[in-house]
């Protein structure tokens, strides 16, 4: 199945380092970036403790900046006045997807001299950074958003009621620190919700409308690690075999989303999460299946031809675990393990049918739709919410 597009470009972070322990090289590898960093953490202080052990013995002066959740666009503001403020030189951020995008966000802006507004899509003017980012470490605790390979932050706007993206392909972290010990006794529901987040992000670029092959081979090696570990991880948190594949398939979905784009998932998630106080691994993982099941059909309908199926029919391989297994097997797959790892509907979220319409507008108008092999209706998507409600 080789992706019909030849031509690519492929902008991975400038330095990959991956495996358990690693963790204790943070203070080194921050000392190449700058003398002083700002380290951006989540709530749990404990959970950076290593990465402070491993600052101090590499002589480093930092200062710390704490996300309770989701970035606003007000936050990471503030957080680039102080960053410039003090003169810090890199930015390090440890934690989930939120902080990721946090830290990621903080170190675009800090050198900028204008406001956020200038450089945020939809909601801003969409213009590039006027200057280089501060040099930008990205350390994950949770095998989900792949935010440590992607060019990209995403922002809550509350006063607009959405998540736009800080996007600029000078925004790969210079370094992706990736040790899966940090993951560790995640919680299960949390385990089940971020895995599943990474996994939509193999599956959506896999039958992505811009695949190529850097991303088929990123998906590829991604799936079935990710299917093989999930359960693994979340009956038993301590696995650390089971986190190492979680958190190498986390990586490679934020690879393959970042050049190959998303789909109808991330197009209905990212409008969802902007107005619903919803974890966005959880939504994606809702809506995974009716998304797999609209665009299947409407694949089969209109273009029975359509390389997307037989992409389909090779993810549902994966999935299951069987050779030979049916579009329909692997859609049984997702709906029995999202039912089994209690992911809950979006109806759990506070959405109502009578926001169906103006979500699908949002959606329609999202950069991850793109990406979607096929172009889904209006009427389509609300069946789609239907579904997942
Ligand atoms: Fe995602």
């Amino acid at each position: 199945m080789p992706s019909p597009a030849s031509a690519f470009e492929f902008a991975p972070p400038e330095r990959i380092v991956f495996g358990p322990g690693r963790v204790t090289q943070a203070g080194t590898l921050t000392a190449s970036l700058g003398n002083s960093a700002m380290l951006v953490t989540g709530r749990d202080l404990r959970r950076a403790e290593p990465v402070r052990e491993s600052f101090r013995s590499a002589g480093l002066n930092w200062v710390e900046w704490v996300v309770a959740g989701e970035p606003t666009v007000s936050e990471v503001r503030a957080g680039a006045e102080a960053a410039r403020s003090l003169g810090v030189d890199c930015v390090v951020a440890c934690g989930g997807g939120s902080v990721l995008d946090a830290g990621k966000a903080i170190s675009a802006l800090t050198p900028q001299t204008g406001d956020v507004f200038r450089f945020l899509e939809i909601i801003g003017l969409g213009l590039p950074l006027e200057n280089q980012p501060l040099p930008f470490l990205a350390m994950p605790t949770t095998a989900g958003t792949g935010a440590e390979a992607t060019r990209n932050a995403v922002l809550t706007s509350p006063e607009h009621s959405l998540k736009v993206s800080l996007r600029s392909p000078n925004m790969v972290p210079r370094i992706a620190l990736i040790d899966p010990s940090l993951s560790l006794g995640l919680p299960p529901g949390l385990t089940a919700s971020t895995g599943l987040d990474a996994l939509t992000q193999l599956l959506e670029p896999w039958v992505s409308c811009k695949a190529n092959g850097m991303t088929d081979a990123c998906c590829r090696e991604g799936i079935p690690r990710m299917v093989r570990s999930l359960g693994k991880a979340i009956t038993d948190g301590q696995n650390l075999e089971a986190r190492t594949d979680l958190a190498y398939g986390a990586f490679l979905s934020g690879l393959a989303l970042a050049h190959s784009g998303l789909g109808a998932v991330h197009g209905l998630a990212g409008p969802i999460g902007g107005r619903f106080q919803a974890p966005h691994g959880a939504v994606c993982a809702a809506l995974l299946g009716p998304v797999w099941r609209a665009n299947v059909e409407t694949l089969s309908r209109t273009t029975p031809g359509h390389l997307a199926l037989e992409r389909y029919r090779q993810a549902a391989h994966w999935l299951t675990g069987i050779p030979g297994a049916s579009i329909n097997d692997g859609l049984r797959w997702i709906t029995e393990s999202v039912r089994e790892w209690q992911i809950p509907r979006l109806s759990h979220h506070g959405l109502r049918v009578s926001d169906f319409s103006e979500l699908v507008r949002s959606a329609q108008a999202s950069s991850s739709m793109k990406g979607n092999p096929i172009r889904l209706t209006d009427e389509v998507l609300s069946q789609v919410l239907a579904e997942a409600y």
